[in-house]
């Protein structure tokens, strides 16, 4: 067994795991894993106030430690390395998450492996599916990130594309608010839509055609909002309608991204919080075919934020022989592939 202490709290979730790296299927790997989400406390406000979920990190973190390693049946001690995420995301609570992590390492004389969020993400189908292996083609949408990266092995990430704007998240978050669905948005926005006519309304494909694979959001936003203002349709046709701009403009751009990635893609992989959109899934399913390849995408649970990705993470960086000191540093942005070229019309998101 390699037993990993995973801690994960870079946002809204407040979350530990203990996970066998050894393992060879999903059960095997994930020993035992809490989650607790801060949903209620944020939903006054229609978003994460970082305050607050710095304030509730600190509350809930220790004891969830606690919980965890009495649900593995084991201890501190049977840990090989404790890994936690120490970027990118809310900088208050990355520290909450990390300073626990390192003090841990420290009390307990192990390793300390320092993982970037989106590597957990980007990593997280290969906990869930032991036949993934590199290279993968990832498309890593969630709330804060919208890109498209080769995978050839950890650490090893080329990003081929990124949003000029908002992160598709992002934008099922801010339509769920302009339709008053409250927080957290995506699930609600998915769920309306089931009941609506995705054809109802006209709403733009920003960047449908072009021949760089990246994303825009923004556009799309306005529209949303305009649409409401009208007053014409009903909330479920503008959630579906949405919902389906949304989705052909995520399948134009990954078949542009599938046109230009290096030969010898095992399989097309989609991956953070908006990869438990079943729809989402479907369109990428038939994209995936069309080019002969398998879609892997992870359990919807294990889509959205949870320290079972930040263990596996941790997990596959210390098999290779990787930690980190205890001075390592909390990163409020920490982009996966660190040459990647800005992108015109771009704000300052990595
Ligand atoms: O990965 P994640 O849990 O946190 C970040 O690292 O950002 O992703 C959260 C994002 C939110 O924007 C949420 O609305 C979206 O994922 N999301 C969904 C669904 N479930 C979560 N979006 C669309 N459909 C869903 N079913
Ligand atoms: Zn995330």
């Amino acid at each position: 067994m390699a037993l990993i202490l995973g801690i994960e709290s870079s946002c809204d979730e407040t979350a530990a795991a203990v996970i066998d790296g050894n393992g060879t299927t999903l059960a095997a790997r994930i020993v035992a894993q809490r989650i607790a989400s801060q949903d209620d406390a944020h939903r006054p406000y229609g978003g994460v106030v970082p305050e607050i979920a710095a304030r509730a990190h600190v509350e809930v973190l220790a004891p969830m430690v606690e919980a965890v390693l009495a649900d593995a049946g084991l201890t501190l001690g049977d840990m090989d390395a404790i890994a936690a995420t120490a970027g990118p995301g809310l900088i208050g609570g990355v520290m909450v998450g990390l300073v626990t992590a390192k003090a841990l390492a420290m009390a307990a004389d192990k390793p300390l492996v320092a993982v970037n969020h989106l590597e957990g993400h980007a990593l997280s189908p290969r906990l869930a599916d032991p036949s993934l292996h590199y290279p993968y083609l990832l498309l890593l949408v969630s709330g804060g990130h919208c890109q498209i990266l080769e995978v050839a092995g950890v650490g090893q990430y080329r990003r081929l594309a990124t949003t000029i704007d908002d992160a598709l998240g992002e934008a099922f978050d801010k339509t769920a608010k302009i339709l008053g669905l409250g927080y957290p948005g995506g699930p609600a926005v998915e769920r309306l839509a089931r009941e609506g006519d995705a054809k109802a309304v006209p709403l733009p494909r920003p960047l449908v055609g072009s021949g760089e694979p990246h994303f825009s959001f923004a556009g799309l936003k306005s529209a949303v909002m305009r649409a409401k203002d009208a007053g014409i349709h009903t909330d479920a046709d503008i959630a579906a309608s949405f919902q389906q701009a949304a989705l052909d403009c995520v399948v134009d751009r990954t078949r542009i991204a599938l046109g230009a990635a290096a030969p010898g893609m095992t399989a097309l992989v989609v991956a953070g919080g908006v990869a438990a959109n079943a729809a989402l899934r479907g369109a990428l399913e038939a994209l995936a075919a069309d080019h002969g390849l398998p879609l892997v995408a992870p359990p919807p649970k294990l889509c959205t934020d949870n320290a079972a990705m930040i263990g596996w993470a941790g997990a596959e960086r210390f098999a290779l022989g990787y930690s980190d000191p205890l001075d390592v540093a909390a990163r409020p942005r920490w982009p996966l592939d660190a040459n990647a070229a800005p992108v015109r019309g771009a704000g300052v998101k990595g």
